[in-house]
């Protein structure tokens, strides 16, 4: 058929109108246990429906929909995982997303259903979506198993970036990196790895220590790093010369991340700093579509938003921060370091300075 050069080629719009059905053929995956089933070898279409209690007609369907978006393939033998499906779609994987794709599944898609009202009234839809006032922590961390899906969701997510966030700049004259907020301690494990002389705290909500204590002690550099309960808006940090933040200024707004970096700011030796791990969005605002679909997440899901370099430097300087570098990555996230000044040799002291 002769292409039609009088309409715009309709392909963007009709590649975003199939886009939800792509996503969720690969959640509903996911959460059937296929990969899982898929692990050690291929298998048959009737032997997959008989393990995952499934409809035959209808998993055929679902497989061959996966095959299409090449998360499976098939030969003679059967039905059988690739290499990216293999390493981030099997939970056993050591670096499965599995656990953000169910948390995709569970909780993002039916707060992403109510995007309008979000946008129309500027704030999260947990009340909307499941009748919970709170945001996403005081929900998350209502039962063990939402609190451990949750954990290791940005766990899974967390590992595609922070060896790329700690290797972003040189941090080896930092001695003592506290990840606030950390979690599983990912990003503290990964500085640690990489650089012998750091000793890392991770501190984070009472609730989250277990899950902490459990990753952290399986690592290679367990002996170096502490776990420590607290809470980052109310209670003193634990001392460093480094302060890390993976994915946590993202879920806040300015006034919240003042106070947060002003008590940083205070607690820090001169010339110690504050490493950050968030997507950066562009100056212009036009990209990347990562990072704007992400905070439109952050609409959705807490009182945050995405920011672009500038917007991070304007919040380090406002609470006294003296220089600001970003650095972005090829991973899911990015880095920003702002340093406190150091304390100037007495020669370049004013002579009116006390
Ligand atoms: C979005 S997760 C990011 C986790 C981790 N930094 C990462 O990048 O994987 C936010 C973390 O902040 C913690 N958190 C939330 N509010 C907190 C508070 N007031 N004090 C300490 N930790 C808090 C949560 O428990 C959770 O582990």
């Amino acid at each position: 058929m002769a292409k039609d050069f009088t309409k715009p080629d309709p392909s963007v719009v009709l590649d975003l109108l199939q886009a939800f059905r792509w996503s969720k053929t690969m959640f509903a995956a996911v959460s059937l246990g296929v990969f899982d089933a898929l692990a050690e070898g291929p298998r048959s279409l009737e032997s997959l429906a008989d393990g995952l209690k499934a409809n035959q007609d209808a998993l055929r369907r679902l497989l061959d929909g996966c095959v299409g978006l090449q998360l499976l393939d098939r030969d003679d033998n059967g039905y059988r995982t690739t290499p990216a499906s293999a390493t981030y779609l099997c939970r056993k994987s050591p670096l499965s997303v599995a656990s953000y794709i169910n948390y995709s599944n569970t909780f993002y898609w039916k707060l992403w259903a109510n995007l309008e009202d979000a946008v129309r009234e500027g704030t999260h839809r947990w009340k909307q979506a499941f009748g919970w006032e709170d945001n996403i922590f005081a929900n998350v961390f209502r039962t063990e198993e939402a609190k451990r899906e949750f954990l290791l969701a940005m766990h899974g997510y967390g590992l595609m970036t922070s060896p790329e966030v700690v290797a972003a700049f040189d941090l080896s004259r930092f001695r003592s990196f506290v990840d606030v907020g950390g979690a599983t301690g990912h990003l503290a494990i990964a500085a640690c790895e990489r650089y012998p002389d750091m000793r890392g705290v991770v501190f984070d909500l009472n609730e989250v220590v277990p899950l902490a204590r459990e990753v952290v002690g399986a690592s290679k550099v367990a002996g170096r790093i502490e776990v420590v309960a607290g809470d980052f808006f109310e209670d003193p940090l634990p001392p460093g010369d480094l302060y890390g933040l993976g994915r946590i200024l993202h879920d806040w707004p300015e006034q919240k991340i003042h106070k947060l970096l002003s008590k940083m700011y205070e607690r820090l030796p001169p010339g110690g700093g504050v490493l950050i791990m968030e997507k950066l969005i562009h100056e212009d605002r036009r990209g990347p579509v990562w990072a704007l679909m992400q905070s439109l997440n952050m609409l959705t899901l807490m009182e945050g938003k995405e920011r672009t370099l500038s917007e991070y430097e304007t919040l380090f300087k406002r609470a006294g921060f003296g220089d600001v570098y970003g650095s972005r990555n090829a991973t899911p996230l990015d880095a920003v370091l702002a340093l406190k000044a150091p304390i100037p040799p007495p020669s370049l002291r004013s002579p009116h300075s006390a």
